[in-house]
């Protein structure tokens, strides 16, 4: 079976879009899966996930080992099949790389899978505290829940 290949966007890729990568990972194993994340800029390329975001992830149990990496629109539109945006500026910064909405239904927020939390958007927890990372975490766990009962049906 071939496997779906979604990716995970966020501004840093240092916190949101490697927790959501991490939990997808670890709620997904023996799916047909195969998951990534990158961000919208640069300023952090090859760094592992922020070390905040490592420590309560780890604490429920996700590893996150990712490095960070640039959303590459000459290639990244082609190869996945799902790509998931934390925010609304997120997901505006990707429609501007697709003028021609070639890719349009490929794209989607990360709150649009949520299951139980009301929240359309994943806030950018650079520059919160600790409840700041916990919120992150309790809304990317619900959407990814959601989100792979979604392909989960898609496939019965
Ligand atoms: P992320 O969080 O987009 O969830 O990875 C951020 C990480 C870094 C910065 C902003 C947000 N920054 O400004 O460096």
């Amino acid at each position: 079976m071939k496997s779906t290949k979604i990716l995970f966007i966020c501004l840093g890729n240092i916190c949101r879009s490697p927790a959501a990568e991490g939990i997808m990972k670890k709620l997904s194993e023996g799916f047909p899966i195969e998951i990534s994340s990158a961000g919208t800029a640069g300023y952090h390329i090859g760094e592992f996930p922020d070390p905040r975001m490592r420590s309560h992830a780890r604490k429920r149990r996700y590893e996150l080992i990712s490095r960070a990496q640039k959303f590459d629109p000459t290639t990244d539109f082609d190869t996945y099949d799902m790509i998931i945006a934390m925010d609304d500026s997120n997901f505006r910064d990707l429609q501007s790389m697709d003028r021609s909405k070639k890719y349009y239904h490929k794209l989607s927020k990360m709150t649009d899978h949520s299951q139980i939390k009301k929240v359309d958007h994943v806030p950018d927890p650079y520059y919160g505290g600790p409840e700041a990372f916990e919120q992150v975490l309790d809304i990317l766990e619900d959407a990814c829940g959601g989100l792979l009962k979604k392909l989960h049906s898609q496939t019965q």
